[in-house]
């Protein structure tokens, strides 16, 4: 594990991570821009698999690998039209969700650019 994914072990853990995912879905439920693109009636399965690709991609636990296969994320993004405001919109959402969890400043700091720098890549609009 690097340095950088070590912090976010130690400071947020599974339980940060996980009540991190929980309170960005609790905002996707309302959201006016990017909340219709997500499953109405799949929502709890939309946050699993956003929480275990996080639990996969910082902490190692391979969930996510055997019930997802490799993330391809780009790819899995392709049905919906990501622009600039979608974007944002993600990006604010979990800004957001991590001043509600009071989401520690460390993990954040390596967690944030990381979402900032996959956003960009899932833009195809
Ligand atoms: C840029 C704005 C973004 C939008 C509008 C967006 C939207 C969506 C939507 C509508 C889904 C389908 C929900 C589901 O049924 O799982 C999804 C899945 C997913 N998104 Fe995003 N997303 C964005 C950015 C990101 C970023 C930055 C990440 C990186 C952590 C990410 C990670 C994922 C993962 C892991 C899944 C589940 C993939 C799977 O099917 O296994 N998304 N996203």
């Amino acid at each position: 594990m690097s340095e950088m994914e070590d912090i976010v072990a130690r400071e947020a853990g599974p339980e940060g991570l996980a009540a991190l995912v929980a309170a960005f879905y609790r905002r996707i439920r309302t959201d006016d821009l990017i909340g219709p693109m997500y499953p109405p009636d799949d929502l709890e399965a939309a946050e699993v698999r956003l929480r275990d690709f996080l639990l996969f991609r910082f902490l190692g636990d391979a969930t996510y690998l055997e019930n997802r296969g490799h993330p391809r994320l780009r790819m899995r993004h392709f049905p919906f039209e990501i622009g600039e405001a979608e974007r944002d919109r993600w990006l604010q959402l979990m800004d957001a969700a991590m001043d509600e969890i009071e989401f520690p400043a460390g993990a954040r700091a390596v967690v944030m650019p990381f979402f900032g720098m996959v956003a960009e890549s899932m833009r195809n609009h």
